[in-house]
């Protein structure tokens, strides 16, 4: 457990650049396995959930080692492969979904124990799984793990998902570049992470068109090389800097993440009353702490282009002080704002009924002492603490570290009060993702 001090009312100055994206580098280094020679990802950051990755990757018989910023990984002979993955993995992220498609293809079989991942509402596979069989995979469910197995080479086909999932997207890429023939993929998500695995792979010498559309047409088969690759800036990161001049007043540069990555929160910031200038490659943000924010917002968060859901609480924290109600609603995750009860904590008057969270505005925060439900919704508690009164303890079991590699020491160099302190006593971190 760690335990956040934040001592709000410090406004922020300065330039802060995002780390390379964990939703992107997660499922890269899953793809890593496709690969015939060497991979290095450039600037990965120490997240526990790469951590996590890394033991998955050891666990299945693949070598990957962290190299400074750098993680790389090593070419292994299928033989050298196994398709079990360890249930304590699993359960740990919600990222070991990733691990499917490229194990299957790899081994001619994969077992998973259910995933793990934040408790944001139910989080089926069964996207990931009917388009594998459709690629001729035979799936087996029993208890909570899941084995496939394929007999022959998997096989492209013409496949709609059901909603564009992203981990279903990025599976089914995955599983498409090892397929005989030619797949389509229709309905599939457009996130700039999934486009960032299609570069990925088209660095290696995979055929994929239509990233960024929700049709993706792969011609499998080719051999794939190993690369040295630059994963995409974390946008959500962006986002969660943007959040806290948002609600401290001051002025920052988010560097290094060029500002169509949360265009939406963007624009929404703007909305409130926040000064945005963008350039190629970052934003530059501005608000008068003496200048109320203004509310009035309703936000839809959907998938891309739309306002993200991860940003979701974070846009909350903003709207908490603003000059009139506003309200979010969240239409991927059911349980999206359970971090409704630590701004309440805080002295917000704001209420999350299923995927709506209406909040009051015109909030006075008092720092008291508030948990981390889960990754973003932790981010958000952070981010409302800096705009409090006095001082906040933010418990946290291990969520926030798995998205941010530390996000406090980042803060305190804008110039915000905030440090971690770690409990000796190690407890067991939830899983996320
Ligand atoms: C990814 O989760 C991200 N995680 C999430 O970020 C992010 O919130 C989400 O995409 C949406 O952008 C990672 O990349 C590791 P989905 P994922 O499949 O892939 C339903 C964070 O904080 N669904 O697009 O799990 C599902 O239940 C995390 O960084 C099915 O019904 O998201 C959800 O309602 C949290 N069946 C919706 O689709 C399936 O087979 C969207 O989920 C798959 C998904």
């Amino acid at each position: 457990m760690q335990t956040i001090t934040i001592t709000g009312g410090h406004t922020l100055h300065g330039t802060i650049r995002p780390a390379a994206a964990k939703n992107s580098v997660l499922p890269l280094l899953a793809a890593t396995l496709l690969c015939g020679g060497p991979c290095c990802l450039r600037g990965a950051p120490e997240l526990s959930d790469v951590d996590t990755s890394l033991a998955l990757l050891q666990a299945v018989g693949a070598k990957a080692v962290r190299h400074g910023p750098d993680l790389c990984t090593l070419p292994v002979a299928a033989q050298g492969l196994c398709g079990e993955i360890p249930p304590p993995l699993a359960g740990a992220m919600r990222s070991s979904v990733f691990y499917l498609a490229p194990l299957l293809c790899r081994t001619g079989m994969v077992r998973l124990p259910l995933p793990g991942g934040c408790r944001l509402g139910p989080r089926p596979v069964d996207i990931h799984l009917s388009g594998l069989a459709a690629m001729g995979a035979k799936v087996e469910l029993e208890g909570e793990a899941v084995t496939l197995r394929r007999f022959g080479p998997l096989q492209g086909v013409d496949f709609t998902l059901r909603l564009p999932s992203v981990g279903a997207t990025i599976t089914l890429v995955m599983a498409a570049c090892c397929a005989m023939g030619t797949t389509v993929l229709r309905g599939a998500a457009c996130e700039p992470e999934v486009c960032d695995l299609v570069e990925f792979l088209r660095s290696c010498g995979a055929q994929i068109t239509g990233e960024g559309t929700p049709v993706l047409v792969i011609r499998g088969r080719q051999a794939l090389d190993g690369i040295t690759y630059t994963p995409m800036p974390d946008r959500i990161a962006a986002a969660t800097y943007a959040a806290a001049v948002a609600v401290t007043g001051g002025k920052i540069t988010v560097a290094g993440c060029a500002p169509r990555y949360y265009e939406a929160f963007l624009r929404f910031l703007e909305d409130c009353g926040v000064e945005v200038r963008r350039g190629e490659n970052g934003a530059e943000l501005a608000r008068d702490p003496g200048r109320q924010l203004r509310g009035g917002q309703h936000l839809y968060a959907n998938g891309w282009p739309a306002f993200a859901t991860d940003n979701a609480p974070l846009a909350a924290a903003v709207l908490l002080t603003a000059d009139r109600p506003s309200e979010i609603y969240d239409h991927l995750f059911a349980n999206r704002f359970a971090c409704a009860a630590g701004f309440a904590a805080l002295g917000a008057d704001c209420r999350a009924e299923g995927r709506r969270l209406w909040i009051a505005g015109n909030a006075v925060l008092q720092g008291a002492p508030v948990q981390a439900p889960d990754l973003r919704g932790g981010a958000a508690l952070l981010v409302a603490a800096l705009a409090a009164r006095g001082t906040t303890q933010l418990r946290d079991p291990g969520h926030i570290r798995r998205g941010y590699a530390d996000l406090p020491a980042e803060l305190e160099k804008l110039g915000a009060r905030c440090s971690a302190r770690r409990q000796a006593t190690p407890e067991r971190t939830p899983a996320t993702g």
